[in-house]
C-alpha cells in the first residue's frame, strides 16, 4: 500500500434511519447530557426513502479530527459532536483495558475523519439531526470497537436520536437517575410487526424551521405550565395506551393518540412564553382535511403529527392510501410540470368520488405542498459492507460525489 494511502480496514460506513415521535419528546431536565422531562415514543421510518449515510476512518495521517456534512466541513469542536466522540472513545480504552482483542490500540491514538450525507434535503424541515447523530454513534462504535448499549450516547448528540438507534417502535425512557444511564431507548415492536401501516410525508415548505427545537423546547420548560401538566399528568398515561395500541395493531387508537399527543405539544408551544408557531396555514389545511376525511367515512383511517416545523407526517393503512393521496392532491394542487409529487414506495391511482370531495368541502390551497414521501416502517441502523460505498476516498477525503 503507498504511504499516503487510506488502510480501507480502518474505514466504516454505516446507514441510520430517520424516526417520527407520536408521543412527543419536548423539554430537557438536564441540558448537558440531554434528559427529558417525559418519555416519548416513535415510528422508525424506512430508509430506503429516508437516511443518513456516515463514512469514518482512522489513520496515523491524520492531523487532526475532521466533520464533513453534507458535502460542507463544519467544525468537530462542536460540544454535541464532541460529546459522542469523547464517549465512544471512553469506551473503546476501557474495552481495550480490559483486553477485548477486538479494539486496535493504534487506531486509538489516531485521528479520525468523518463524512455524512443525507438522502433527502436537509431544507425540507425533516428530522435530520436524529438520523444523523445516530448515524455518526452507530458508526463511530463500529470503527473502535465498541458494543452494546449506544442510544445512550447517540442522546447525547440530540434526544431524538436515541430512538432512530432501533428499527420498528421504540420507546425512549425519561429514566430517573441524575447520570442519564437509565435514559436510553428500546426497541417495543420489530419493523415487521404492523406491515400494513403506511406513512406520507407531505413535505409543506422548504423554508428552514423558524426557531429550533433546543432553544424552543428551553423556553418551553421555563415559561409553559401547560408544558409541566402535559410530562407530569399526561405523557405517563398515553405513554401505556400508546404501547398498547402498537401491540394490538389498533389503528383508531394509535391514531387517535398520535394527533391528539401533535396537538399537545403545538398547545404548549402557543403556551409558551413568547409563543413559538411551527405549524403554518398549509398545516392547519391537512389537519382539517384528515379530521374531515376521517369524518366522513365515519372512522379514524387517517391521522397527522407534526414537529418542529410545517410538514404533517401522515399515517394510515395500505388499503388507504392511494385515496388519500388523491385527496391531498385535488386540495394541495401541485405545480403543473412542477415535477413529481409522490415520490418513495410506490402509490397506485384511485378514483376519487364527487361525493368524498364534498363532503371535505374545503378550498384547495395550490402548491401548499411541494411533495410527497410515501414510505413505511423500517429497520434500524445498518453496517454498508461495499467499500465502494466509503463517502471518503484513500487519500482519507470527502469523495467528490459527496
Ligand atoms: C418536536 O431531538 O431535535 O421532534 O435534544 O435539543 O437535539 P435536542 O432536540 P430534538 O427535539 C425533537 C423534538 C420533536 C419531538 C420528538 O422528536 O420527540
Amino acid at each position: 500500500m503507498p504511504e499516503d494511502c487510506l488502510d480501507t480496514s480502518n474505514t466504516v460506513t454505516c446507514t441510520a434511519p430517520v424516526n417520527i415521535a407520536v408521543i412527543k419528546y419536548w423539554g430537557k431536565r438536564n441540558e448537558e447530557l440531554i434528559l427529558p422531562i417525559n418519555s416519548s415514543l416513535s415510528v422508525t421510518l424506512h430508509q430506503d426513502q429516508l437516511k443518513t449515510t456516515t463514512t469514518a476512518a482512522t489513520s496515523r495521517l491524520f492531523q487532526e479530527d475532521r466533520i464533513w456534512l453534507n458535502g460542507k466541513e463544519e467544525d468537530i469542536t462542536h460540544p454535541r459532536l464532541q460529546s459522542c466522540l469523547k464517549e465512544i472513545r471512553r469506551l473503546a480504552r476501557k474495552r481495550r483495558n480490559d483486553g477485548d482483542p477486538g479494539v486496535e490500540s493504534n487506531s486509538l491514538s489516531h485521528k479520525v475523519h468523518i463524512c455524512s450525507v443525507n438522502n433527502f434535503p436537509t431544507a425540507a424541515g425533516l428530522a435530520s439531526s436524529a438520523a444523523g447523530f445516530a448515524c455518526l454513534v452507530y458508526t463511530l462504535a463500529r470503527l473502535f470497537g465498541v458494543e452494546g448499549e449506544l442510544s445512550g450516547i447517540a442522546r447525547q448528540g440530540s434526544g431524538s436520536a436515541c430512538r432512530s438507534m432501533y428499527g420498528g417502535f421504540v420507546q425512549w425512557l425519561m429514566g430517573q437517575q441524575d447520570d442519564g444511564k437509565d435514559s436510553v431507548a428500546q426497541q417495543v415492536a420489530p419493523e415487521t410487526h404492523w406491515p400494513e401501516l403506511r406513512i406520507l410525508v407531505l413535505v409543506a415548505s422548504a423554508e428552514r424551521k423558524p426557531i429550533g427545537s433546543t432553544s424552543g423546547m428551553q423556553t418551553s420548560v421555563l415559561t409553559s405550565s401547560l408544558l409541566k401538566h402535559r410530562a407530569e399528568s399526561v405523557v405517563p398515561g398515553r405513554m401505556m395506551e400508546m404501547n398498547e395500541a402498537v401491540q394490538r395493531k389498533d389503528f383508531p387508537a394509535f391514531a387517535e393518540l398520535t394527533m391528539k399527543d401533535s396537538n399537545q405539544f403545538h398547545a404548549t408551544c402557543l403556551d409558551t412564553y413568547p409563543p413559538i408557531f411551527y405549524l403554518s396555514s398549509v398545516s392547519h389545511q391537512v389537519i382539517n382535511l384528515v379530521h374531515r376525511y376521517n369524518s366522513h367515512y365515519g372512522e379514524t383511517r387517517v391521522a397527522y403529527t407534526f414537529d418542529a416545523g410545517p410538514n404533517a407526517v401522515i399515517f394510515t393503512l395500505q388499503q388507504h392510501v392511494p385515496e388519500f393521496v388523491q385527496v391531498v392532491q385535488h386540495f394541495f394542487p401541485p405545480e403543473i410540470n412542477g415535477g413529481q409529487f409522490i415520490k418513495g414506495h410506490p402509490v397506485n391511482h384511485a378514483a376519487l368520488s364527487e361525493e368524498l370531495k364534498q363532503s371535505i368541502g374545503l378550498e384547495p390551497m395550490p402548491r401548499g405542498i411541494s411533495y410527497i414521501i410515501s414510505t413505511k416502517v423500517g429497520p434500524g441502523p445498518c453496517v454498508v459492507q461495499d467499500p465502494a460505498q466509503h463517502l471518503l476516498g484513500s487519500d482519507g477525503m470527502p469523495k467528490k460525489t459527496v
